[in-house]
């Protein structure tokens, strides 16, 4: 649905919520068996009856937030604002809640209701999710209900949420998605019964707009069949930690010559690999996965600080989920825990991606690696004595590999 339409319709049902009515956007039947609306909370004591008339959610993001006091929460979509005032609560006086809307009518009724429950901590701005008005690393948690599905540009919407939470930050989000079936007698059927499936991601495309926006530690958990292929489910990522003034992103194509030049500089340590010249972008490119890729940045220069990539093993279809991986500092930038960090996530988004090994060589004088990757899980495979040729001296490699608890059998 086109957003102008969207707003129009949320506005409407914020004018008749204003005027006293209990709001429903979904099917009489749905709404009573209690998956939509205010019913699907699990403690609403003590929320005025306005914000509670007014849920049109379809699920309790908050509940698996992870709130903790004095944080900062970012409800998109906030609609009456249920989950700002169940957020607020859980953050404290010292913490801050911001609810965005597109719709004014929603920000008033939201307003109005704060206003009743004595929220302090709550702000309420105009705008849409695919344009966050708030700076890069403003919150700690982006919690939503039932309104990704509703953007007529998702990719946008969850890159935005990447961008304004802080790195470590959480993203908690009810929704309602498909099991994909395209049959359109189907569909039809379920878009008469539950508002706003028409635009409803499946479980796997909701993972693939995730992982494109750099998000890590995936789970699509449904949690109510609503019939004919739609669910509503919770959501949960986690952008990836590292320290401060610092972000882990995917890597872009406007990355190359940062990351190709950081490549170059490991290989003249000598101790990084046995190649001696960084290849072009364009090989660099075909040779690796385009997922997971990430780049450490400085968040204030925008400097390329490191980068972890993985090439598949094989591609026989036994190995599919085996893959080799190389990591790189800038040698001016190391022990600030960036290698650790771009290990961690690495690690964290092979596994949403369903791949059960990582593997890689390592010189056995490149000891701070070595150290790295086994206090993160890899272990010595053996050591490959003598195994290539470096500047005309044979050398000996250490394979190491990490093997999924998560992932495989
Ligand atoms: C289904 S209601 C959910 C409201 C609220 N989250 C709740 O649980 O009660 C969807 C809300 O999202 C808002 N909305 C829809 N698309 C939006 C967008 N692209 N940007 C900002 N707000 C949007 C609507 O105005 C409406 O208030």
């Amino acid at each position: 649905m086109a957003h102008d339409e969207v707003v129009r319709r949320y506005s409407e049902l914020a004018r008749e919520a204003l005027a006293g009515k209990v709001v429903v956007d979904c099917e009489a039947g749905e709404f009573e068996r209690g998956c939509f609306g205010a019913a699907g909370y699990g403690d609403t004591t003590g929320l005025p009856e306005g914000a509670l008339r007014a849920g049109l959610g379809c699920g309790d993001p908050v509940a698996v937030a992870g709130l903790r006091a004095g944080e900062t929460v970012l409800d998109l979509g906030s609609g009456g604002g249920i989950d700002v005032l169940l957020s607020a609560r859980r953050v404290g006086p010292h913490g801050k809640v911001y609810g965005l809307d597109a719709s004014p009518d929603m920000l008033d009724l939201a307003r109005a209701n704060a206003a009743q429950a004595g929220a302090a901590n709550v702000e309420f701005l105009h705008g849409a999710i695919e344009a966050v008005p708030l700076p890069g690393h403003a919150v700690d948690a982006v919690v939503s209900n039932c309104v990704i599905n509703l953007s007529d540009d998702k990719a946008a919407a969850l890159a935005e949420a990447f961008r304004v939470l802080r790195p470590g930050g959480r993203f908690a989000v009810s929704d309602v998605v498909t099991d994909g079936d395209p049959d359109p007698v189907r569909r039809a059927a379920a878009e008469r019964r539950v508002g706003c499936v028409a635009g409803a991601l499946t479980v796997e495309e909701y993972r693939d707009l995730l992982r494109r926006a750099g998000f890590a530690g995936i789970a699509i958990r449904l949690t109510a069949d609503h019939g004919d292929g739609v669910h509503s489910a919770i959501v949960q990522a986690v952008k990836p930690a590292i320290g401060p003034g610092m972000e882990i992103r995917p890597m872009r194509e406007q990355d190359a010559a940062q990351v190709l030049e950081i490549y170059q500089a490991g290989l003249d340590t000598g101790n990084a690999s046995f190649e001696t010249a960084a290849p072009s972008w364009e090989a660099f490119d075909r040779g690796r996965l385009p997922h997971p890729r990430y780049v450490a940045v400085d968040t204030g220069s925008g400097e390329v600080l490191g980068w972890v990539a993985a090439s598949p093993v094989s591609s026989r279809c036994v190995y599919a989920g085996v893959v080799e991986h190389s990591l790189y500092v800038h040698p001016g930038c190391q022990a600030h825990g960036i290698g650790r960090a771009l290990l961690t996530a690495f690690i964290a988004a092979s596994e949403d991606a369903g791949i059960w090994t990582i593997q890689g060589g390592i010189f056995p004088e490149n000891t701070a690696s070595l150290a790295l990757h086994r206090k993160l899980g890899f272990r010595v495979v053996g050591t490959r004595e003598r195994i290539g040729r470096h500047h005309g001296v044979w050398r000996d490699v250490v394979l190491m590999e990490r093997r999924s608890p998560a992932v495989g059998g």
